[in-house]
């Protein structure tokens, strides 16, 4: 890891530098570290794609997406013009070693002209078909050998089993060591994610209720309102299970199930997030129906608007079989968390976008107030919101005021806006700064996917082979399948949503 100071010059090369994730994410992120952030003394970001298009042409639509998607940043000319100039094209075919070769050239001559070491990062903002395929023409081109200067960052979904995982895994290090491979989980890179660290163990208030002896159970919502929009032909492959929980609620099980890290280097935290994924107990081809829950959503209404039911999605098949809905009960074998139920859930098309951790701890040992002063009775719970909320609350029991003693649960808010103003970076731009540092705390290493794809495999191969068969299962705008209710209520437990209620 390097220090912010001194950022040696980097070029960032992105693989799709024509495409949607660029124009949405990554030059928007880089764009407002270069407002906020000193930038490396020299940086070039060459964007590499197939289609025809000029310096111009290109910095003119990366500003039209700097414009639309940076929330904090306005735009001005003469800020743009300064940054624009280290965006540079390259028409290539992402399967010919001549593109490779020509990159070779371009980092060779600006290397001679900055005098110097210079770190390259090469992200791949492609589709997945190219993730085993970019690394290796890096490899032979020998674009990967720098092993201190150079990294490659990919998207998910790495892999789409267990096996494909690891053939992925494979042939980046083949090419590149593993402390040279970025695997980025956007997720990681929220303000209120990283949090959670912060919370647990920068205090020492709840760690030591964190566990088994005062938690009855935990759950993780990752609720969206939003249906696939245009990515039809990529989730229809995909469904819920692979685009959220093998990665970002796999992630948020980690920091919350998590042993405390002795420092805050990269592998010591993520060797800790690898053992809770090693601790998750698996679930047998025969118990998937019992701990799982799949659905997928029909017509209905959001927020007063008709929606189409996923059928009707453009690029989804018309008796398609994909989830857009997962809840799992899952249990994490360890000494901490023995036998603590984590009900973990997302979907789409859900009545409102909302992402959260509730920890619900186990009620009092004897209730000592008459029975008529607690009707409202509520074990505590804490509250972590990821977004759009941005807060920690506590919900805990007090008198009411008055002569008789009645007790009900009140609040207790953090809230991240209103304690920290100005402005809060976007998780890209959290992430490409850390990229830039060399620091990978915040990236997934091949053992933790490959832990995450080993407890949901058994739940893929039974659902391949044992197709739903009454999908749609919910309708859009409600909380999903009955069954996931029931999941969750049949052990007298519940989700909380929305607002701790
Ligand atoms: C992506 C998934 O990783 O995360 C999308 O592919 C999902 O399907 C998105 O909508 C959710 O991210 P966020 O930051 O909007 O909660």
């Amino acid at each position: 890891m390097k220090s912010e100071e001194n950022v040696d010059p980097t070029i960032f090369t992105i693989f799709g530098g024509a495409g949607d994730l660029t124009w949405r994410k990554l030059v928007p992120a880089l764009f407002s570290i270069s407002h906020y952030r000193s930038m490396p003394s020299h940086l070039a970001i060459i964007a590499v794609d197939r289609v025809d298009l000029t310096d111009d042409q290109l910095r003119k639509r990366l500003r039209e997406g700097v414009t639309k998607f940076s929330n904090h940043v306005v735009v001005d000319d003469d800020e743009w013009e300064q940054f624009a100039r280290h965006i540079h094209y390259l028409k290539g075919d992402f399967k010919s070693i001549e593109t490779y070769k020509n990159l070779k050239l371009q980092l060779r001559e600006l290397e001679k002209e900055w005098e110097g070491g210079v770190d390259k990062i090469y992200y791949m903002a492609t589709p997945p078909a190219m993730f085993g395929e970019i690394p290796k023409y890096l490899g032979e081109s020998e674009l990967s050998h720098e092993k201190h200067r150079s990294r490659i960052v990919v998207e998910k979904p790495i892999g789409y089993d267990l096996d494909s995982a690891r053939q992925l895994n494979k042939i980046f290090t083949d090419s590149f060591r593993e402390s040279q491979i970025f695997r980025i989980d956007h997720y990681l890179g929220k303000e209120t994610v990283q949090n959670i660290l912060a919370f647990r163990f920068a205090n020492p208030l709840f760690e030591p209720l964190w566990n088994r002896g005062y938690v009855d159970y935990i759950t993780i919502t990752v609720a969206e309102a939003l249906g696939i929009g245009h990515r039809g032909e990529y989730y229809d492959k995909s469904g819920a299970l692979r685009d959220m929980i093998q990665n970002h609620l796999m992630q948020l099980l980690c920091l919350v199930a998590m042993e405390p890290m002795v420092s805050f280097d990269a592998d010591e935290i993520r060797n800790k997030k690898a053992d809770v994924l090693h601790s998750v107990r698996p679930i047998s081809h025969d118990d998937v129906g019992k701990y799982v829950v799949r659905g997928q959503y029909g017509s209905g209404q959001i927020c007063g608007q008709d929606v189409v039911g996923y059928h009707k999605e453009m690029g989804v098949s018309p008796d398609s079989q994909t989830e857009t809905f997962v809840a799992m009960r899952l249990f994490v074998d360890n000494w901490r968390w023995q036998d603590v139920p984590f009900y973990l859930r997302t979907g789409k098309r859900l009545p409102q976008a909302t992402s959260e951790i509730v920890i619900h701890f186990r009620s009092v040992p004897h209730r000592s107030f008459p029975k008529e002063s607690s009707i409202n009775w509520q074990s505590a719970g804490l509250k972590i919101s990821i977004h759009p909320s941005e807060e920690i609350t506590l919900r805990f029991q007090a008198k009411e005021p008055g002569p008789k003693v009645l007790l009900r649960p009140v609040d207790m808010k953090f809230n991240y806006r209103e304690s920290f103003k100005g402005p809060h970076p976007e998780a890209y731009e959290t992430l490409l700064w850390d990229l830039i540092l060399n620091d990978a705390t915040q990236f997934m290493r091949s053992d933790q996917v490959e832990a995450a794809w080993r407890i949901l495999t058994p739940i893929l191969e039974v659902w391949e082979n044992n197709k739903p068969g009454i999908f749609p299962n919910y309708t859009a705008g409600t909380w999903g399948p009955e069954a996931a209710e029931k999941l969750i209520v049949q052990h007298g437990h519940r989700w909380m949503l929305p607002g701790l209620r």
